[in-house]
């Protein structure tokens, strides 16, 4: 089951648990975590997630539960393994961990947070990658993926997996012509793209007339028109909202249609 939004619980510390419910009520099937207490509340994502299916709003299979692995240097000092052990048995207890916080036996998809260096892949990226495809053989983590990732990383990254990334989760900026190069490579290798960050990170070309006439013109919310803009270029949105009436927003932007030439504009909008 892949969903056509996803719900990120990142940086709601207490309210996670409540969002993230408020989030499947509101009827958002896929939920992002990570096991990095830093910035997620993975135990509370998983709290949410028991009491929805326990109470009958939506069937475990009907969730779509996409986690991550992520290395030390990204962590503070509340670390789900080892810092001790190698990287492999680092994923295993991380993604063991995530099986308790999430209180499933199954993760969806499972990312790795982003490589250990900015080009390429380090030999520590590549062991931590087989040890992920070790879940998958497994049949634990049904599909894996990646985020933040540059085309030259994810060309590597593709042709060393034995287990291709089913998916690749990336900061979505405006300047980059919304990650374009990233997402023609993931377009032709059957990699679905999740974009995140997709309002936050472009508050200025969101404020260009341009922009601003065709919200005006379709009569839609600049966040929807966003959302619709990037369902239609074939990614998979990422909306941590906290505001359930931008949840409902975000869900209906799934129901209009741009134009080819408002697409064109969006697309350009940072030229
Ligand atoms: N892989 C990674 O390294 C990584 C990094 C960052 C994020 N992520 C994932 O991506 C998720 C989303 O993060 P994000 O950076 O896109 O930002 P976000 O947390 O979704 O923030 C969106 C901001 O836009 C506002 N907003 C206004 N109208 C909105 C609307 N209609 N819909 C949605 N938001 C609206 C929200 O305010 P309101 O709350 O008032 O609506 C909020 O302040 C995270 O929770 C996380 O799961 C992954």
């Amino acid at each position: 089951m892949i969903p056509d939004f996803i719900y990120g619980t990142a940086w709601k510390e207490d309210a996670t648990e409540r969002l993230t419910r408020l989030a499947i009520e509101t009827g958002l099937r896929g939920i992002d975590t990570a096991n990095q207490r830093r910035h997620y509340f993975e135990a509370a994502a998983g709290a949410a997630i028991a009491s929805a299916i326990a109470s009958g709003v939506i069937r475990r299979d009907e969730l779509f539960i996409q986690t991550k692995f992520t290395y030390q240097s990204s962590q503070d000092h509340r670390l789900p393994y080892d810092p001790r052990a190698d990287p492999p048995a680092q994923v295993q207890q991380s993604f063991d961990s995530s099986l308790e916080h999430l209180r499933t036996n199954l993760i969806d998809s499972y990312l790795l947070h982003g490589l250990s260096t900015y080009h390429g892949l380090a030999s520590v990226d590549k062991e931590v990658w087989r040890a992920m495809e070790e879940l998958h053989a497994s049949g634990k983590a049904l599909a894996l993926g990646i985020s933040n990732v540059s085309l030259d990383q994810i060309e590597e990254l593709w042709t060393f997996a034995r287990v291709k990334p089913s998916f690749v989760q990336n900061r979505c900026f405006a300047r980059t012509r919304w990650d374009s190069d990233v997402r023609t490579f993931c377009r032709r290798q059957g990699i679905a793209y999740q974009g995140f960050s997709l309002l936050t990170a472009n508050v200025k070309e969101l404020q260009a007339a341009r922009f601003r006439q065709i919200v005006t013109r379709v009569g839609k919310t600049p966040a929807q028109v966003v959302f619709g803009f990037a369902l239609q270029a074939g990614m998979l949105p990422l909306t941590g909202t906290t505001n359930m009436n931008h949840m409902r927003e975000d869900l209906e932007s799934r129901h209009f249609t741009l134009s080819a030439g408002d697409l064109q504009v969006i697309e350009n909008i940072a030229a």
